[in-house]
């Protein structure tokens, strides 16, 4: 598979077998992000929670008859109000979509629409897809649980916020590896808005140090997994 950082906290996958998942476009309202949402299409769009730079541009990019859209309960019955077709979901439960498995995570966050709605609680995700398990942990503070998720899913891929102020830091996310132990983390959710700024290549090196393998993928880098 194919996975390319679009900046920010999203991710767009492509499987050998054709299948496109987006998790958390926020693209057009991001200055950092090297695609617009003219220029994306997904089957799937996983959304971990209802904030502006996660639900970003899923109602954009989502095409009513082809695009599924994966996130918890409360938000996918907004997503479905408004004529889209989500799967819906709860932290916990997975599901064998046709590109592979997505399960539900704590995310220690809220989730609200740019409305003010509640859109019930945020969460993250494990992905398994061509027998790689892939964790994207949503905007969260560091929680130890991290550790129970890398046990039961073994992790080849974390992205892992790193931008402070909202989310983990450079210090937690650190930790934050430590725990779930995954072959590889790649950090996300900084230097979009300047309260957020932090140095990924000082995260990656602090990761080094813990033994563990740490990529800082450009905006736009596309890697094969
Ligand atoms: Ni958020
Ligand atoms: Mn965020």
């Amino acid at each position: 598979m194919r996975l390319q950082y679009l900046s920010h906290s999203c991710f767009m996958i492509n499987t050998d077998a054709n299948q496109t998942i987006l998790i958390d476009p926020f693209l057009d309202d991001n200055p950092n992000a090297p695609l617009k949402s003219k220029d994306v299409s997904a089957d799937f769009i996983v959304v971990t929670h209802a904030h502006g730079d996660h639900l970003g541009d899923t109602l954009k990019i989502a095409d009513k008859e082809k695009t599924t859209i994966i996130c918890v309960n409360e938000l996918a019955e907004y997503f479905n109000s408004k004529g889209y077709k989500a799967h819906n979901m709860h932290i916990g439960g997975s599901y064998d979509f046709v590109f592979g498995r997505a399960k539900l995570t704590i995310a220690h966050h809220s989730s609200f629409t740019p409305e003010g709605e509640c859109m019930g609680p945020a969460a993250g995700v494990v992905l398994t897809i061509e027998g790689k398990n892939l964790y994207h942990p949503g905007d969260t503070g560091i929680f130890y649980d991290m550790k129970l998720i890398g046990e039961m899913n073994p992790l080849d891929y974390m992205f892992v916020p790193i931008g402070d102020n909202y989310t983990m830091g450079i210090e937690d996310g650190v930790k934050a590896v430590e725990l779930a132990n995954p072959k590889v983390a790649i950090p996300m959710h900084y230097d979009t808005f300047p309260v957020i700024k932090a140095d990924p290549s000082l995260f990656c090196t602090k990761v080094r140090e813990i033994g563990k393998k740490c990529i800082v993928m450009k905006y736009g880098e596309e890697i094969t997994i």
